[in-house]
């Protein structure tokens, strides 16, 4: 048993049927599904709005959903995922000008809040904030693509957000995202990690094994 919780990135599923890719990796056992938001401006590339997060609600997806904002300006979006059935909101306090009102305004509207620091982000974001925070999610690779190779620095820099999180005695969870596969898991978790992002290894392993299903691949996590 993984003492770590799958989160698939959807970026990496078919999007011509993307509530049965959804349905099929949760019933392979995965715990929460991974939203990636591009917006052509803070990340030069162009995915998926609160639209798409409604729509897989309204398909009967009851899992949390966590959605990753690659987004400038943050706040305008936040109040569009709150009532798209968001439950984790993260964002890039690069890309925001006042994030203790950013985290304001996901609580605000009963969400769970999130800070995501790409590789080169120092972690002293979180300085002011840790109160406010039930999410830190390491990038390990830079934002904008699936399939890119995970970055061996993100260990190190893992093991000093698990050591703030606990400092903290908060229920903060600590996720990574970018490059995890089979070969990686276990040093991540070792790291400290505790909510895993996988996006190709997931859905491309899936869909060569078997297009509808994704149980050897999590279950091999
Ligand atoms: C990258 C996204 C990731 C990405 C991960 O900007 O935030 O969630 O989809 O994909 P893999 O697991 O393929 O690196
Ligand atoms: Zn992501």
């Amino acid at each position: 048993t993984r003492d770590f919780l799958i989160a698939p990135s959807i970026l990496s599923a078919n999007f011509a049927r993307l509530g049965e890719e959804v349905d099929n990796v949760l019933a392979s056992g995965a715990d929460i599904v991974h939203f990636d938001v591009m917006d052509n401006h803070y990340v030069p590339n162009l995915t998926i709005g609160p639209m798409v997060c409604e729509a897989l609600r309204q398909h009967g997806i009851t899992a949390p959903i966590d959605v990753h904002l690659m987004v400038r300006p943050v706040d305008r979006l936040i109040g569009d995922f709150i009532e798209a059935g968001a439950t984790y909101i993260t964002f890039h306090p690069e890309a925001s000008d006042h994030i203790d009102r950013s985290l304001q305004l996901i609580h605000d509207g009963g969400c769970k809040a999130g800070l995501v620091f790409n590789p080169a982000t120092p972690l002293s974001y979180l300085d002011y904030v840790m109160d406010k925070v039930d999410m830190v999610l390491l990038m390990s690779v830079n934002p904008g693509f699936g399939g890119q190779a995970f970055l061996p620095a993100t260990l190190a820099k893992l093991r000093e957000a698990r050591q703030r999180i606990d400092a903290s005695e908060r229920a903060i969870r600590l996720e990574v995202d970018g490059g995890v596969n089979i070969d990686n898991v276990a040093e991540i978790a070792r790291a400290g990690a505790d909510t895993l992002v996988a996006g190709s290894a997931v859905f491309k392993a899936g869909r060569a094994a078997d297009p509808h299903r994704y149980d050897t691949v999590i279950r091999d996590f």
